[in-house]
């Protein structure tokens, strides 16, 4: 009896201290885009519809922006630049993360930077690029179980 009293302790230690760790690890998914702005923001309206244009997209996201440098191939936030970031790069894999976003906040993100280390690419990309970032991203986010192998031999995005 004396055992079985230390083990189901152990296990409720083993289990706070697992706890305490996802509370740690948890993303921060509050706003980026400042309290003044995000009002106008939300309401920015994609005006790039995805399907087509994903292989342009991914384009984007591999090539001229770079993205894949820091949010991973996959987009979950685990490439070489982002190593040394904190926060780290966002996953966008993360589906609560895509749900909480809408088209025009992230595209805000994107076009001005955050205040945590996301860089302005509004001078870098034109409109229409950012808004296909955009969509790319949202594409990363269906494809939340892909292997990295997947995503690094460059199969993703382009499903057609
Ligand atoms: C030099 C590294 C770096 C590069 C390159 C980079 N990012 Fe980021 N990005 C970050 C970091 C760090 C964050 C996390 C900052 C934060 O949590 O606010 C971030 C966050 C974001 C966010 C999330 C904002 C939110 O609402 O949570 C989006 C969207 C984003 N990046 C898109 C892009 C796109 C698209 C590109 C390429 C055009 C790109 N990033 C290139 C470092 C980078």
């Amino acid at each position: 009896m004396k055992d079985l009293k230390a083990s189901t302790l152990l296990v409720l230690l083993i289990n706070t201290v697992l706890l305490c760790g996802a509370a740690l690890a948890a993303e921060d998914l509050s706003p980026r885009v400042p309290a003044d702005k995000i009002a106008a923001a939300k309401e920015l309206r994609n005006p790039i519809a995805a399907g087509d244009s994903m292989q342009e997209a991914k384009k984007i996201f591999t090539g001229k922006g770079r993205c894949y440098t820091c949010h991973g191939l996959s987009g979950r936030g685990d490439g070489p630049a982002g190593s040394s970031f904190n926060p780290r790069p966002r996953d966008f894999t993360d589906a609560q993360w895509q749900r909480m976003r809408t088209d025009g906040e992230i595209f805000w993100a994107i076009s001005e930077g955050t205040e945590y280390g996301m860089i302005p690419f509004g001078g870098i990309l034109s409109e229409k690029e950012r808004w296909l970032a955009v969509d790319y991203i949202r594409e990363l986010g269906k494809n939340r179980d892909i292997s990295h192998e997947t995503a690094a031999s460059g199969e993703l995005g382009v499903t057609k």
